[in-house]
């Protein structure tokens, strides 16, 4: 008689469209590496049907799942419990099924914070935030509860950004400014960190936030979302100029470690997951 477990343990993702989300190769490069009996399936699911996807998922015993674009603030009803930063930003994309219960976790900061953390320690120093959309949101909350001093949220859209700056500075023990981005912004000498949370840069290498490139200096950490590519027109302007730059591959390999501490207690390699993704990306080195 076999021994073997023929049984997996589930999760997955839910969003659409979702053919380009590379998450189920890095994140089953991490179960395969570490010969975990658990799978992850990329699920494109519509916003008419992500009730019966939750209950779905809950009936095959999932141990939990991701859900991304367009089901992060849909999914808040569907949940018994949030963590407190998921709870603070409003959103969820990791969702822990267990003993019954459904609990919302929000991944994309503390993917970020963990990233961060490698260079440097968020508590007490000054941040300036280009960007106030999804992801600018969960980095701001998240470097707030971590103890950052100062947040300044750059931002075209004057509503947005002072919106998240009203949420920080109700929500958390950090004190946030908005600045209106007109022109190109100048980096204030006094600020430890640098944030591109915005979208520019997303698939074209030569796009450049409007940031002065003669802002940046030594000593600064520069840090950018974007995951593809990796070496964004930022990112090499800030390596010029000797800041310390952190890239987005790193926030999203983050993001795979926690979503599998979370569903299983298991602590996996982040260098697997980020090796993965370079080879998705055509990368070879972050
Ligand atoms: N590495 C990771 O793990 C990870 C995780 C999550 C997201 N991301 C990346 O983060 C980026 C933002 O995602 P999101 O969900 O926050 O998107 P979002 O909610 O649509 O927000 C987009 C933000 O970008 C700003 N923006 C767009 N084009 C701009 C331009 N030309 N100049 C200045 N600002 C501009 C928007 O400003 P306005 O408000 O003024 O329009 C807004 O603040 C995406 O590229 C995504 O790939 C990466």
């Amino acid at each position: 008689m076999s021994s073997q477990n023929f049984l997996a343990a589930l999760t997955g993702s839910f969003s659409t469209p979702c053919g380009d989300n590379p998450t189920v190769a890095m994140i089953e490069a991490a179960y395969h590496h570490h010969d975990m009996n658990a799978r992850y399936i990329n699920c494109d699911v519509k916003p008419d049907g992500l009730a019966d996807a939750i209950a779905g998922a809950v009936a095959m015993g999932w141990a939990g799942f991701n859900c991304s674009i367009p089901h992060k603030v849909a999914v808040l009803e569907h949940l018994d419990r949030l963590a407190e930063s998921a709870s603070i930003i409003g959103a969820v994309n990791c969702v822990v099924l267990r003993d019954g219960r459904r609990i919302g976790e929000n991944t994309d900061g503390k993917g970020f914070l963990a990233s961060l953390t490698g260079v440097t320690d968020p508590a007490g120093k000054r941040v300036c935030l280009l960007g106030a959309g999804g992801a600018a949101r969960a980095i701001a909350v998240e470097l707030a509860l971590a103890g950052a001093a100062h947040l300044t949220i750059v931002n075209r859209d004057a509503e947005r950004g002072q919106d998240l700056a009203a949420l920080v500075n109700e929500s958390t023990p950090a004190e946030a400014v908005f600045q209106k981005w007109t022109g190109a912004f100048t980096v204030p000498k006094d600020t430890d960190v640098l944030i591109n949370a915005t979208s520019v840069g997303l698939g074209d290498a030569k796009a450049m936030p409007d940031v002065d490139t003669d802002s940046l200096r030594p000593g600064l950490v520069v840090a950018d979302v974007i995951p593809n590519p990796p070496h964004t027109a930022l990112l090499r302007a800030a390596a010029e100029k000797g800041s310390v730059t952190l890239d987005g591959l790193g926030m999203l390999v983050n993001q795979g470690v926690i979503s599998i501490k979370l569903w299983f207690d298991a602590s996996v390699e982040p260098s697997v997951m980020a090796r993965k993704l370079q080879d998705i990306f055509g990368v070879t080195s972050a």
